[in-house]
């Protein structure tokens, strides 16, 4: 087994996925429990996770130095190596700021980096500190532009650090970096597949014949939770969509996924009016995603209502939504997911959420395995908030038709072109920018409208994605010339990490 220290980093947890790949049983653990657990546990290998702290900082989370006595080998990523630094007596610094791809060079193919041919490569960074010394017996063997330690290693100690993410999905033999720590722990390897057989029975035997309110919205996530749930209860499964922020399209969707693939009595609640209600003067993109998360509660609670021989309420909560919503003890708060933490805490209903543990791609293979269509699975994921995070400031009645109209051409464009498949996700937003143009000889002062495209597997890392030039020409002059008041449309290049996917 091996033991990840969890520093609250983003990826942290994606680091036990990646593990799980190679076939290697895993653990968390919080630094406060470090090293009794890794007493308690004898962990062939440890690694510490990156985190959003700085070491130098009084509160900022630790271990204590005994663990880097042990001889186990340890692994530390970004925080985790600049920790294991800091408690070896070298410097960090806030110096070095790194956020997104970066180029790394290999002096040394030795330790964590051994066997791999490229010497250079692209990984995924994002820190502000830096280590500035190397600790006494270390040595580097991979650098960047402006960090010269980005990969160390004290053989002699079993000690390994990496400022980069090699559990990131966009870093280049991120996973010849996992399996060489994984090689020198000497570790056993089991391949461990997923198993929707397994959830199903934990289903089953969780619920027993009580009813479960599953709230669905049409999109993978949901769609998968609710299919295994249906499989492991059958009729008592009550499917809720709210609709009101989704996609046109995607009302006439669910009815389709409810009456074909999971035969279940569909409700569905138009709440348009309750939502631009709702958010009428809200602009700040935190309060509207609480404002958004509490309607979806009280519309729930009256369907519980209705509803008094249900006890549980089905989610389709994927793992980057617990973590961006402040997931781990030490954790950042991204943004709050809407079906995340937002829960009264007196609600009677019990939460069934059975595929929290995953990924998107996790959550697709297990909806295959189940037996959902490719058309399912593999369509582009839509936020729960709906187009309301995807308007910048005030969601009116206006902007709403504005950015659906927008979104409608751009999911045109791309299926035309035949490139929907290749994105993870494409979309318009109403960036709430205005700018000036010139329409039939005329001045307009109007909005301009931000268009997303992005490859993505697991949603932890994103690169925008290079679209043809025709196809963004035909994105722009159609939204110009048929949503009303759109004076430009401009074009996101930024990946993720530093930027979210979502504007909002
Ligand atoms: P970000 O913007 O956080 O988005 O990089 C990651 C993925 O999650 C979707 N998203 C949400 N999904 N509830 C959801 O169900 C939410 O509150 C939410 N916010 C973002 C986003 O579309 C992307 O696929």
């Amino acid at each position: 087994m091996i033991l990840v220290v969890d520093f609250g980093g983003q990826t942290a947890h994606l680091i036990g996925r990646r593990l799980r790949q190679i076939g290697v049983a895993i653990e968390y653990t919080t630094p406060e429990d470090a090293l009794k657990t890794v007493k308690q546990t004898n962990p062939k290998g440890i690694i510490f996770s990156g985190g959003p702290s700085s070491v130098y900082e009084d509160s900022a989370p630790t271990v204590e130095k005994e663990i880097l006595q042990l001889g186990v080998p340890i692994l530390g990523i970004c925080y985790g190596w600049q920790l294991m630094a800091h408690l070896l007596g070298a410097d960090v610094k806030n110096t070095a700021k790194e956020y997104g791809p970066e180029t790394i060079t290999i002096d040394k193919t030795l330790g964590v980096l051994r066997n791999i041919s490229d010497s250079n490569f692209t990984v995924i960074v994002s820190h502000g500190d830096s280590v500035m010394s190397l600790p006494d017996g270390f040595e580097t063997i991979a650098s960047t532009k402006s960090v010269k330690y980005t990969a160390v290693l004290n053989e002699k100690e079993h000690l390994y650090g990496v400022q980069f993410h090699p559990e990131a999905n966009h870093t280049q033999h991120g996973m010849d970096v996992l399996s060489n720590f994984v090689a020198i722990c000497k570790e056993e390897l089991k391949p461990i597949s997923l198993d929707p057989e397994k959830i199903i029975e934990d289903i089953k035997e969780q619920v027993g014949n009580d009813k479960v309110i599953c709230a669905v919205s049409g999109g993978v996530d949901s769609t998968v939770a609710a299919f295994l749930i249906g499989k492991a209860i059958g009729e008592n499964l009550i499917p809720v969509y709210v609709s009101g922020l989704m996609r046109p399209d995607t009302d006439e969707l669910v009815k389709y996924i409810f009456s074909k693939l999971i035969k279940a009595d569909l409700i569905v609640v138009d709440a348009k009016k309750r939502f631009l209600s709702a958010l009428k003067g809200i602009t700040d993109s935190e309060e509207k995603r609480k404002t958004i998360g509490k309607l979806y509660v009280d519309i729930f609670q009256e369907i519980a209502s209705k509803h008094k021989d249900a006890s549980f309420l089905g989610q389709g909560t994927i793992y980057s939504d617990v973590i961006e919503s402040k997931g781990s003890k030490h954790a950042s708060h991204i943004k709050s997911h809407h079906n995340v933490g937002g829960l009264p805490k007196d609600m009677k209903l019990q939460l069934i959420e059975p595929v929290r543990n995953y990924y998107k791609d996790e959550v697709r293979e297990l909806g295959r395995l189940a037996g959902l269509p490719e058309e399912v699975v593999m369509q582009h994921p839509f936020p729960g908030p709906g187009f309301a995070v995807r308007i910048r400031g005030e969601v009116t009645e206006a902007r709403l038709e504005q950015v659906i109209h927008a979104d409608k051409i751009v999911l045109e464009e791309i299926r035309l072109a035949g490139l929907y498949d290749k994105l993870f996700q494409c979309f318009a937003l109403m960036t709430g920018a205005y700018s000036t143009a010139v329409k039939g000889d005329a001045r307009v002062f109007a909005e301009v409208v931000g268009i997303r495209a992005y490859e993505s597997v697991d949603v932890m890392t994103s690169q925008w994605a290079d679209l043809p030039h025709e196809v963004l020409k035909r994105i722009s002059s159609r939204i110009v010339n048929e949503v009303p008041n759109v004076s430009r449309v401009v074009y996101d290049i930024t990946t993720k990490p530093p930027a979210t996917m979502e504007w909002e």
